[in-house]
Protein backbone atom coordinates (compact mmCIF):
# COMPACT_ATOMS: atom_id res chain seq x y z
CA UNK A 1 0.00 0.00 0.00
CA UNK A 2 2.74 2.06 0.78
CA UNK A 3 5.38 1.08 -2.01
CA UNK A 4 4.24 4.28 -4.21
CA UNK A 5 5.32 6.84 -1.71
CA UNK A 6 8.33 5.00 -0.92
CA UNK A 7 9.57 4.71 -4.17
CA UNK A 8 8.77 8.87 -4.24
CA UNK A 9 10.64 9.11 -1.05
CA UNK A 10 13.53 7.46 -2.72
CA UNK A 11 13.60 9.46 -5.45
CA UNK A 12 13.73 12.90 -3.22
CA UNK A 13 16.10 11.41 -1.25
CA UNK A 14 18.42 10.57 -4.32
CA UNK A 15 17.83 13.96 -6.05
CA UNK A 16 18.77 15.65 -3.15
CA UNK A 17 22.45 13.38 -2.52
CA UNK A 18 22.92 14.63 -5.93
CA UNK A 19 22.86 18.11 -4.70
CA UNK A 20 25.07 17.32 -1.59
CA UNK A 21 27.54 16.00 -4.13
CA UNK A 22 27.43 18.64 -5.94
CA UNK A 23 28.59 21.48 -3.83
CA UNK A 24 30.49 18.77 -1.34
CA UNK A 25 34.20 20.22 -0.87
CA UNK A 26 33.77 22.92 -3.44
CA UNK A 27 34.50 27.02 -2.54
CA UNK A 28 29.96 27.17 -3.27
CA UNK A 29 29.19 26.15 0.17
CA UNK A 30 28.16 29.40 1.13
CA UNK A 31 28.57 28.46 5.12
CA UNK A 32 26.43 30.60 7.41
CA UNK A 33 25.35 30.13 11.46
CA UNK A 34 22.41 29.91 12.75
CA UNK A 35 21.42 29.69 16.28
CA UNK A 36 25.10 30.25 17.71
CA UNK A 37 28.26 29.99 16.38
CA UNK A 38 28.10 26.16 16.37
CA UNK A 39 25.10 25.68 14.92
CA UNK A 40 26.10 25.99 10.79
CA UNK A 41 23.86 25.76 7.52
CA UNK A 42 25.14 25.84 3.79
CA UNK A 43 23.59 26.47 0.46
CA UNK A 44 22.86 22.32 -0.12
CA UNK A 45 20.82 22.49 2.98
CA UNK A 46 18.25 24.44 1.98
CA UNK A 47 18.65 23.62 -1.84
CA UNK A 48 17.65 20.16 -0.78
CA UNK A 49 14.61 21.44 0.96
CA UNK A 50 13.69 23.27 -1.75
CA UNK A 51 13.72 20.72 -3.89
CA UNK A 52 11.58 17.77 -1.56
CA UNK A 53 9.25 20.39 -0.84
CA UNK A 54 8.63 21.24 -4.18
CA UNK A 55 8.36 17.79 -5.19
CA UNK A 56 6.30 16.96 -2.27
CA UNK A 57 3.69 20.06 -2.90
CA UNK A 58 3.95 19.13 -6.98
CA UNK A 59 2.95 15.31 -6.31
CA UNK A 60 0.45 15.67 -3.23
CA UNK A 61 -0.48 19.15 -2.75
CA UNK A 62 -2.86 18.55 0.01
CA UNK A 63 0.38 16.63 1.83
CA UNK A 64 1.64 18.87 4.88
CA UNK A 65 5.87 18.94 4.99
CA UNK A 66 7.87 19.71 8.31
CA UNK A 67 11.24 20.60 7.73
CA UNK A 68 14.23 21.31 9.35
CA UNK A 69 15.26 24.66 6.58
CA UNK A 70 11.52 25.57 6.06
CA UNK A 71 9.45 24.91 9.01
CA UNK A 72 6.28 23.72 8.47
CA UNK A 73 4.33 23.90 5.54
CA UNK A 74 0.68 23.17 4.26
CA UNK A 75 -2.34 22.24 5.72
CA UNK A 76 -2.10 21.66 9.60
CA UNK A 77 -5.12 19.51 8.95
CA UNK A 78 -3.90 17.47 6.28
CA UNK A 79 -3.88 13.16 7.27
CA UNK A 80 -0.52 13.54 5.39
CA UNK A 81 3.03 14.62 6.94
CA UNK A 82 6.45 14.71 5.70
CA UNK A 83 8.78 14.79 8.29
CA UNK A 84 12.51 15.92 6.25
CA UNK A 85 15.72 16.49 7.42
CA UNK A 86 17.26 17.73 4.03
CA UNK A 87 20.76 17.30 5.11
CA UNK A 88 21.83 15.52 8.42
CA UNK A 89 25.48 16.17 9.64
CA UNK A 90 25.75 19.42 8.23
CA UNK A 91 28.94 20.09 10.41
CA UNK A 92 30.81 16.90 8.61
CA UNK A 93 29.54 18.38 5.51
CA UNK A 94 30.71 21.83 5.60
CA UNK A 95 34.36 20.24 6.84
CA UNK A 96 34.01 17.92 3.56
CA UNK A 97 33.83 14.71 5.87
CA UNK A 98 31.57 12.16 4.64
CA UNK A 99 28.94 11.04 6.90
CA UNK A 100 26.28 12.94 5.92
CA UNK A 101 22.62 11.75 5.24
CA UNK A 102 19.24 12.95 4.01
CA UNK A 103 16.09 11.51 5.74
CA UNK A 104 12.75 11.52 4.76
CA UNK A 105 9.83 10.17 6.56
CA UNK A 106 6.15 9.99 5.85
CA UNK A 107 3.35 9.96 8.73
CA UNK A 108 -0.29 9.23 8.54
CA UNK A 109 -2.59 10.65 10.97
CA UNK A 110 0.57 10.87 13.31
CA UNK A 111 2.26 7.57 12.56
CA UNK A 112 4.86 6.97 10.56
CA UNK A 113 4.43 5.03 7.79
CA UNK A 114 7.49 5.59 5.07
CA UNK A 115 11.36 6.14 6.45
CA UNK A 116 14.57 7.04 4.25
CA UNK A 117 17.71 7.67 5.06
CA UNK A 118 19.97 8.18 1.95
CA UNK A 119 24.00 9.00 2.58
CA UNK A 120 24.63 9.76 -0.83
CA UNK A 121 29.04 9.78 -0.50
CA UNK A 122 28.54 6.25 1.53
CA UNK A 123 26.41 5.56 -1.42
CA UNK A 124 23.82 4.03 1.12
CA UNK A 125 20.13 3.76 0.55
CA UNK A 126 17.99 2.64 4.39
CA UNK A 127 14.53 2.10 3.80
CA UNK A 128 11.39 0.89 6.04
CA UNK A 129 7.73 0.55 5.11
CA UNK A 130 5.78 0.09 8.58
CA UNK A 131 4.88 -3.90 8.63
CA UNK A 132 7.58 -4.62 5.97
CA UNK A 133 10.72 -4.77 7.33
CA UNK A 134 14.14 -2.75 6.81
CA UNK A 135 16.43 -2.63 4.12
CA UNK A 136 19.66 -1.54 3.10
CA UNK A 137 21.11 -1.01 -0.39
CA UNK A 138 24.62 -0.53 -1.00
CA UNK A 139 25.59 1.26 -4.26
CA UNK A 140 24.22 -0.92 -6.85
CA UNK A 141 23.60 -4.24 -5.02
CA UNK A 142 20.20 -5.22 -4.35
CA UNK A 143 18.86 -4.46 -1.03
CA UNK A 144 19.15 -6.56 1.97
CA UNK A 145 16.85 -6.48 4.43
CA UNK A 146 18.65 -5.88 8.06
CA UNK A 147 18.24 -6.61 11.45
CA UNK A 148 19.78 -5.11 14.62
CA UNK A 149 22.76 -6.66 16.09
CA UNK A 150 22.13 -9.35 19.08
CA UNK A 151 25.00 -8.23 21.38
CA UNK A 152 23.50 -8.22 25.10
CA UNK A 153 26.75 -6.88 26.57
CA UNK A 154 27.73 -3.35 27.07
CA UNK A 155 31.81 -4.68 27.08
CA UNK A 156 31.35 -6.08 23.54
CA UNK A 157 29.54 -2.87 22.26
CA UNK A 158 30.44 -0.08 19.71
CA UNK A 159 27.79 2.97 20.64
CA UNK A 160 27.74 5.93 18.98
CA UNK A 161 26.25 9.37 20.66
CA UNK A 162 26.42 13.19 19.93
CA UNK A 163 26.18 16.89 21.00
CA UNK A 164 23.94 19.53 21.50
CA UNK A 165 24.17 22.64 19.64
CA UNK A 166 22.82 24.52 22.41
CA UNK A 167 25.81 24.60 24.95
CA UNK A 168 26.62 27.94 24.88
CA UNK A 169 23.16 28.22 26.99
CA UNK A 170 22.86 24.43 28.27
CA UNK A 171 25.73 23.74 30.15
CA UNK A 172 24.13 20.05 29.99
CA UNK A 173 26.42 19.04 26.89
CA UNK A 174 26.05 14.98 27.27
CA UNK A 175 29.61 14.92 28.11
CA UNK A 176 28.66 13.43 31.76
CA UNK A 177 27.34 10.89 30.05
CA UNK A 178 29.97 10.19 28.18
CA UNK A 179 32.12 9.89 30.79
CA UNK A 180 30.09 7.35 32.53
CA UNK A 181 29.32 4.89 30.11
CA UNK A 182 32.99 4.71 28.52
CA UNK A 183 34.29 2.14 31.06
CA UNK A 184 31.75 -0.09 30.19
CA UNK A 185 31.52 -0.46 26.57
CA UNK A 186 34.25 -1.43 23.90
CA UNK A 187 34.21 2.10 22.15
CA UNK A 188 32.52 5.03 21.74
CA UNK A 189 31.70 6.86 18.33
CA UNK A 190 30.52 10.73 17.10
CA UNK A 191 29.55 9.96 13.84
CA UNK A 192 27.80 13.12 13.13
CA UNK A 193 24.51 12.38 11.34
CA UNK A 194 21.68 11.17 13.81
CA UNK A 195 19.73 9.62 11.41
CA UNK A 196 22.69 7.70 10.00
CA UNK A 197 23.65 6.70 13.36
CA UNK A 198 20.21 5.01 14.04
CA UNK A 199 19.95 3.29 10.47
CA UNK A 200 23.62 2.21 11.50
CA UNK A 201 22.27 0.50 14.79
CA UNK A 202 19.28 -0.93 12.44
CA UNK A 203 21.85 -2.57 10.22
CA UNK A 204 23.78 -4.28 13.34
CA UNK A 205 26.61 -1.95 12.15
CA UNK A 206 26.74 0.21 15.47
CA UNK A 207 25.29 -1.75 18.87
CA UNK A 208 23.60 1.21 20.74
CA UNK A 209 23.07 5.33 20.39
CA UNK A 210 21.73 7.84 22.54
CA UNK A 211 21.58 11.91 22.11
CA UNK A 212 19.79 14.51 24.03
CA UNK A 213 17.78 17.59 22.46
CA UNK A 214 17.21 16.27 18.63
CA UNK A 215 14.24 17.47 16.78
CA UNK A 216 11.80 15.39 14.63
CA UNK A 217 13.28 15.62 11.48
CA UNK A 218 16.69 13.81 12.82
CA UNK A 219 14.78 11.00 14.08
CA UNK A 220 11.69 9.99 12.38
CA UNK A 221 12.71 7.98 9.38
CA UNK A 222 15.58 6.58 10.90
CA UNK A 223 13.03 5.37 14.04
CA UNK A 224 10.97 3.41 12.34
CA UNK A 225 13.89 1.83 10.26
CA UNK A 226 15.26 0.93 13.14
CA UNK A 227 11.65 -0.57 14.93
CA UNK A 228 11.59 -2.77 11.53
CA UNK A 229 14.41 -4.13 12.07
CA UNK A 230 13.79 -5.53 15.40
CA UNK A 231 15.34 -2.83 17.34
CA UNK A 232 13.93 -0.37 20.16
CA UNK A 233 14.02 3.14 21.09
CA UNK A 234 13.28 4.55 24.09
CA UNK A 235 12.90 8.34 25.77
CA UNK A 236 15.60 8.77 27.70
CA UNK A 237 14.16 12.48 29.74
CA UNK A 238 11.33 14.93 28.51
CA UNK A 239 12.95 18.10 29.43
CA UNK A 240 15.78 18.14 26.36
CA UNK A 241 13.87 17.98 23.07
CA UNK A 242 13.95 14.55 21.83
CA UNK A 243 16.26 12.32 23.83
CA UNK A 244 16.68 8.69 23.26
CA UNK A 245 18.34 5.44 23.71
CA UNK A 246 18.48 2.95 20.63
CA UNK A 247 19.69 -0.32 20.06
CA UNK A 248 18.24 -4.35 21.37
CA UNK A 249 16.12 -4.50 23.88
CA UNK A 250 19.33 -5.71 26.22
CA UNK A 251 21.20 -3.02 25.35
CA UNK A 252 19.18 -0.38 25.76
CA UNK A 253 18.25 -1.66 28.87
CA UNK A 254 22.24 -1.66 29.83
CA UNK A 255 22.97 1.52 28.34
CA UNK A 256 20.30 3.54 30.69
CA UNK A 257 22.19 2.52 33.51
CA UNK A 258 24.70 5.03 32.99
CA UNK A 259 22.94 7.68 30.64
CA UNK A 260 20.33 10.03 31.81
C1 LIG B 1 22.59 17.24 13.71
C2 LIG B 1 23.22 15.89 13.52
C3 LIG B 1 24.15 15.59 14.66
C4 LIG B 1 23.44 15.67 15.98
C5 LIG B 1 22.77 17.01 16.15
C6 LIG B 1 21.83 17.26 14.98
P1 LIG B 1 22.04 18.63 11.49
O1 LIG B 1 21.71 17.54 12.65
O2 LIG B 1 22.23 14.87 13.45
O3 LIG B 1 24.69 14.28 14.55
O4 LIG B 1 24.38 15.48 17.00
O5 LIG B 1 22.04 16.99 17.34
O6 LIG B 1 21.20 18.50 15.13
O7 LIG B 1 21.93 19.99 12.12
O8 LIG B 1 23.39 18.33 10.96
O9 LIG B 1 20.92 18.36 10.54
CA1 LIG C 1 21.06 21.86 11.26
CA1 LIG D 1 19.61 16.88 11.71
CA1 LIG E 1 19.80 19.21 8.85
Amino acid sequence: MYEELLEFAVRMAREAGRIHLAYFRSDKLAIRTKSNVYDVVTRADKESEELIAGMIAERYPDHAVLGEEGGSRGSAESDWRWVVDPLDGTTNYSQGLPVFAVSIALQHKGETVVGVVYAPYLNELFTAVKGSGAFLQYASREPERIRVGEKQALATSVIATGFPYDKDVNPDNNSDNVARIIPYVRDVRRLGSAAYDISCVAAGLLDGYWELALHEWDVCAAELILREAGGVVCDLRRDRGISIVAGNAGIVEEMRKYVR
